[in-house]
């Protein structure tokens, strides 16, 4: 509509007088997607986003999505501005991983390699030896195992587990989850496969295990988009954050995408999964984050936790290239 349109006029210009480049993950609503790709920015899985912001020439980043990825990106390039359209936009994995407690579970084992998800505070990475995201957990962890490492994974029990059970490695999980990806349920999903019997079903591996069991792929957003194109069906059952749903669409214009369904939902589900934190990024928070700035907007890391996290974040970048 036409306040929409304002904003999104405005906000080009801003990219431009700014130096400024948006950086959009894939379950933020479709109309940011479609303005990262149309000014030059971009849309992609947490892996992607940090690389890009780390390797675009941009003095500003604006980073849309959660906390932790502009932290990530202020991480990797804290000579950049890194702006969010709000700095409210938490991980229900970050919240429930403080570093004090964190820190006090690395400490009683600590013969354990420490790797981190992305979806981490900064202060959690800087006690981490590695940090990985789901498009390239599995490879670390089995190249770690494979050195004999005994490992402490954190903090999404979901991955970590399908990440052991694929690998064998000897793992400690914390006790954190996605509270979008861990709504998704088995018995609904069966019930939903009965309806759609030719359809393949696609999950994020934040996903509970009984939920993964049932998937035809498995993989990160990236993962998953590249796997409805390559897989033969015409019918998709998709376990994630709906966000995907745009760019997946794009790229199988062709195919039926339908959404899996949460617990109590039942099988026809069609809006059950999205994230409440993702959905705060709107045009209007990008406009006034970068006509504005300042504290409500701008991320700052502490420079001694910004020097220890920069380590097995890197680690992961130089492993991933
Ligand atoms: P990926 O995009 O790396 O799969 O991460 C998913 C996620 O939970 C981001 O919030
Ligand atoms: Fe965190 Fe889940 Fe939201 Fe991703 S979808 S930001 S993992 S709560």
């Amino acid at each position: 509509d036409n306040e929409k349109q304002v904003y999104i006029t405005k906000i080009k210009q801003l990219l431009k007088s700014n130096n400024a480049v948006l950086i959009a993950h894939y379950y933020t609503d479709p109309e940011i997607q479609a303005l990262a790709e149309a000014t030059g920015g971009f849309v992609g899985d947490s892996l992607e986003m940090a690389r890009f912001g780390n390797q675009h020439s941009a003095t500003t980043l604006i980073v849309c999505g959660v906390r932790f990825m502009g932290e990530s990106a202020k991480i990797l390039t804290p000579e950049k501005k890194v702006l969010m359209p709000t700095l409210e936009a938490e991980c229900s994995l970050d919240l429930g991983c403080p570093v004090d407690a964190f820190t006090a579970f690395c400490d009683q084992h600590p013969d354990h390699t420490v790797v981190v998800y992305a979806n981490t505070s900064a202060a959690v990475k800087a006690r981490a030896d590695w940090v990985v995201t789901s498009s390239i957990a599995l490879e670390i962890i089995d190249h770690l195992d494979s050195e004999g490492c005994k490992i402490i994974w954190g903090p999404d029990r979901h991955l970590g587990g399908y990440i052991q059970k694929q690998t064998g490695a000897e793992m400690l999980l914390w006790q954190g989850e996605c509270i979008v990806h861990d709504e998704f349920s088995a018995q609904a999903l069966k019930q939903m496969k009965h309806l759609h019997p030719d359809a393949a079903i696609l999950v994020h591996p934040e996903s509970p295990a009984s939920v993964v069991a049932l998937a035809d792929a498995v993989g990160s957003t990236s993962q998953l988009i590249k796997a409805a194109t390559t897989l033969p069906q015409t019918k998709l059952i998709v376990a994630t954050d709906k966000g995907i749903f745009f760019k997946m669409q794009q790229m199988v214009p062709n195919k039926e995408l339908i959404e899996a369904p949460t617990a109590g939902a039942g099988a026809t589900c069609r809006s059950c999964a999205h994230c409440p934190w993702m959905a705060m990024n709107g045009l209007k928070a990008i406009y006034t984050a970068l006509a504005e700035g300042g504290q409500q907007h701008e991320i700052f890391v502490d420079e001694a936790i910004r020097v220890k996290s920069l380590v097995p974040l890197n680690r992961m970048l130089d492993f991933a290239a």
